[in-house]
């Protein structure tokens, strides 16, 4: 295939691109990402049948032009941080809805297909006890600018899909981990404060759950959907990895050599999500795909390892990044 990636240079493109690359000896790859700050042309150089175009999905015209010659879109390009919404959400609106319509219409006219990558966060939350996790059926309720957007985004994907025959597929998955996720989000924020002498800062009271897959079990559900995924429907994607922020941070304290309790509580996200969970029963059945990251711990050791490894990655942002929290009493 040659695949056209949206946002294949930040955090979850970068590892599909890797992935598929080194996995798929046939696939070409060209990647269209405007190098935001989540974005680094460093994470694909020297990687043979890949080429990086610099450009933002905002340029229609640019859009058509390389969705022209590809077999498929794997739109992955997004803003991606609740609390950047918070502060920005015109940007969320912007990228994540007018942006997702022009990969639409691009499709529509050259007949490409798409697979538009969504978020867990668009069904809202779950209490803390309930038993029914998130399935295709859950009702939308986003919370968050950026939930609502990509909410939105999926509206935008069916409503293609339905009124002009675009061949898309979409797909909702849980919080990501793994190498190039950049420092702003929960655990890298939370590893590389630990290089730097600094107790990981947890919002609220630390109640919140997310349910965790390595980003690597992610990309291959992607790549299995490409392959056999039908039009039109919607893949859940999650691998049982349910934990809350406390739990994650003791973790992370133990394996990095500190007291598991070695955390400050600060002040709590605004409109705060308590708690996600992914049913992937489906998915697993009909993509014939199951996760094979099942132990979060070593999941969480290699990713730790990965930080320690790669300072180069992570040390320019952390300044800043920090500084941004520090605003926001975080
Ligand atoms: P990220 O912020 O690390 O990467 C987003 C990439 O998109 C960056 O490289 C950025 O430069 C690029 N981009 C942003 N706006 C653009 C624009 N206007 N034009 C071109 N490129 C642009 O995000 P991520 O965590 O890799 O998330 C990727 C996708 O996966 C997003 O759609 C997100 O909603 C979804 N998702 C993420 C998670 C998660 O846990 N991280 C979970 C489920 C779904
Ligand atoms: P995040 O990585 O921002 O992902 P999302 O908001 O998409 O779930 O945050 C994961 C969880 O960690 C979320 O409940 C907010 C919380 N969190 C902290 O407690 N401390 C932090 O420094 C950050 C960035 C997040």
């Amino acid at each position: 295939m040659k695949l056209l990636v949206t946002g294949g240079a930040g955090f979850i493109g970068t590892n599909f691109v890797r992935q598929t690359l080194s996995e798929h000896p046939q696939d070409e790859i060209l990647v269209l990402d405007k190098l935001g700050y989540a974005g680094k042309a460093e994470n694909l150089a020297g990687l043979e049948r890949c080429r990086l175009v610099v450009g933002d999905i905002l340029d229609k015209d640019l859009v058509f032009d390389l969705a022209k010659d590809v077999d498929a879109i794997v739109h992955f390009a997004a803003e991606s941080h609740n609390d950047n919404s918070l502060l920005n959400p015109d940007l969320f609106v912007q990228t994540n809805v007018v942006g997702t319509v022009h990969i639409l219409e691009a499709c529509r006219e050259y007949k490409v297909r798409l697979h538009h990558i969504s978020t867990d966060e668009v069904f809202g939350d779950l209490a803390l006890d309930d038993p029914q996790k998130f399935t295709r059926l859950s009702p939308y309720k986003p919370s968050s600018p950026y939930s609502a957007s990509k909410a939105a985004a999926d509206m935008m994907v069916r409503a293609w899909v339905r009124s002009f025959g675009v061949f898309a597929s979409i797909s909702n998955c849980s919080n990501n981990y793994g190498p190039y996720q950049h420092v702003e989000k929960f655990i890298p924020r939370m590893i590389t404060n630990r290089f730097l002498g600094v107790r990981p800062r947890v919002y609220g009271t630390g109640q919140n759950v997310r349910d965790w897959i390595h980003v690597d079990d992610h990309n291959h559900a992607v790549y299995k959907i490409l392959e056999t995924g039908k039009p039109g429907e919607t893949y859940l994607l999650g691998a049982n990895g349910e934990l809350s922020n406390l739990e994650v941070v003791r973790m992370l304290n133990k394996l990095m050599g500190y007291e598991e309790d070695d955390y400050e509580l600060v002040s709590d996200r605004a409109g705060h999500d308590r708690r996600y969970a992914i049913d992937a029963r489906e998915s697993y059945r009909e993509l014939d795909w199951t996760p094979e990251y099942t132990n979060f711990e070593l999941g969480l050791s290699s990713v730790i390892t990965w930080y320690k490894n790669h300072p180069e990655f992570w040390e320019a942002d952390k300044a800043q990044v920090e500084a941004q929290y520090k605003m926001q009493g975080k």
